[in-house]
């Protein structure tokens, strides 16, 4: 389907869209838009699922615990948050944290792909099953999905585990995110010669 936000020049005017938006209930019952927040010419764009609470306060993506964890891994790789744009599938909290919703997801998908875009970063890197499934267009889950770099649309895109996923199972998943990180730094660097098409 065409997206009726790609003639949106820049991230600065697509934000202020954003912020006005209200194409589904989750306008209704958000405190601010988490449009996304970085480098807007980043070689690494990361894409989450949905504000949480202190997003939704702050209006910036990732600064609850799951950001604190992305930050520290990140840095493991050598990328402070500045090096790099975030933003989410989603740009307004479902209430509770509740997943969002396919009509939600929907709604919201232009967004992001200008978003993507306009950034037009070297790697995608997606946390959790939401944002994979949606640009990778697959049902597969992430546990079978991650551990590769993906040929997505002219750049790589490697799908790993969500940080709230490590913060409830530990070391394993932290593990993974790790292997998945250094994807990302060796694509980065030029080391990444071999892709699974998609
Ligand atoms: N989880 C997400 O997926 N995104 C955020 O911005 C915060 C938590």
């Amino acid at each position: 389907m065409k997206n009726d936000l790609a003639s949106i020049e820049t991230l600065r005017v697509l934000g202020a869209l954003a912020h006005d938006c209200t194409r589904c209930v989750l306008s209704e019952s958000r405190t601010n838009v988490v449009f996304g927040a970085g480098a807007p010419d980043a070689d690494v764009m990361i894409v989450g699922e949905a504000p949480g609470q202190q997003e939704d306060e702050q209006g910036v993506p990732f600064v609850g615990r799951s950001g604190q964890l992305l930050d520290r891994l990140l840095g493991e790789i050598d990328l402070a948050r500045g090096d790099v744009y975030v933003a989410n599938v989603v740009k307004c909290r479902p209430p509770r944290n509740r997943d969002p919703l396919p009509d939600e997801i929907d709604a919201c998908k232009g967004y992001l792909r200008r978003q993507i875009e306009l950034v037009d970063p070297k790697v995608v890197l997606t946390l959790g099953n939401f944002s994979m499934k949606l640009l990778l267009r697959t049902t597969t889950g992430i546990t079978a999905m991650r551990g590769t770099a993906y040929e997505w649309w002219g750049r790589f895109l490697v799908p790993t585990f969500h940080p709230a996923a490590a913060l409830r199972g530990g070391d394993r998943v932290t593990n993974d995110i790790r292997a998945d990180l250094t994807l990302v730094r060796n694509i980065i660097d030029g080391n990444v010669e071999y892709i699974d098409e998609r």
